[in-house]
């Protein structure tokens, strides 16, 4: 336990843990913001199969981008083997198929209640939020759909209508995740000149962290670099950090000048 008494996960990268002052906060759910290409998916899944591998913590990793076998590839090319995890119980991948649409909430809730991983990813929240509707959420309580017109008043705009909705399934899916205990990174993409941090506009304030992918390509050179927006419960690096997409996975570059 740190000095701070704040238990930490690790995510196994270590520039990012120092400026995290030890790891992600216990049970935090984390937004990680990005536009196309910038990493998010990497990061993400080094931190489940570094939970696993490093800390023999168990993870699961949903996705609506890459099948399941898309993601072994990708990660063979990192020196990965996440089916080595998965023989050995530590380790899930899941593919949400938006084409073919299943009760979503109902996956991700059966798998945590059954599998009772500590580490959580759902990569992307927008086209999970997208394809999910409220119906999906037929267990809990959440208002109906004539609740919702009536809230935004006569005048309803089919648009106010729907970002309604989709606030209503994010919070269903945060609140969640938060009785489930999980410490979960959220991926949201970004276009680059956004005003907000996440594209839904509304979980940047509801998740406990948010971390920040940028991507600069100047020339043939690349400089990406990430920022740590917001971690509730802990103080961390305000500042630019840079990294790099290795053969090892995300690298953080002069991890000496990172004091936290
Ligand atoms: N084995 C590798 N070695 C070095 N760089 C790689 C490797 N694999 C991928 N990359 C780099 O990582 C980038 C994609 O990373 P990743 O898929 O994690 O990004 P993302 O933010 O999830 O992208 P998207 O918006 O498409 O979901 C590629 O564009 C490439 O530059
Ligand atoms: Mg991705």
């Amino acid at each position: 336990m740190p000095k701070d008494g704040i238990e930490r996960v690790e995510t196994g990268i270590k520039g990012l843990d120092k400026a995290l002052n030890g790891g992600v906060p216990r049970g935090n759910l984390v937004l990680i913001s990005g536009g196309a290409g910038t990493g998010k998916s990497t990061l993400s899944l080094q931190f489940v199969y570094n939970g696993a591998k490093l800390y023999g913590e168990k993870g699961v990793y949903f996705t609506t981008e890459q099948r399941e076998d898309e993601l072994r590839k990708q990660a063979t090319r990192f020196g990965w083997d996440l089916a080595a995890l998965e023989k050995k119980g530590l380790l899930k991948l899941i593919f949400l198929d938006i084409v073919h649409k299943v009760n979503f909430y109902e996956t991700i809730e059966t798998t945590i209640r059954t599998f009772k991983p500590e580490r959580v990813v759902v990569d992307s929240m927008v086209t999970l939020a997208d394809s999910m509707s409220i119906t999906d959420f037929k267990d809990l309580t959440a208002i109906s759909f004539a609740q919702l017109l009536e809230n935004v008043g006569p005048q309803a705009q089919v648009q106010q209508a729907e970002k309604l909705i989709t606030r209503n399934i994010l919070y269903n899916l945060y609140s969640a995740l938060k009785q489930a205990n999980v410490t979960a990174l959220l991926v949201s993409e970004l276009p680059e000149k956004s005003d907000f941090l996440s594209a839904d506009e509304i979980s940047e304030f509801i998740s406990d962290g948010v971390i920040l992918l940028h991507y600069l390509g100047i020339g043939s050179a690349e400089f990406r670099s990430l920022q740590i927006r917001k971690m509730r419960y802990t103080t961390h690096e305000k500042d630019y950090i840079l990294y790099d997409i290795a053969n090892t996975g995300i690298e953080i570059k002069k991890e000496a000048e990172i004091k936290v």
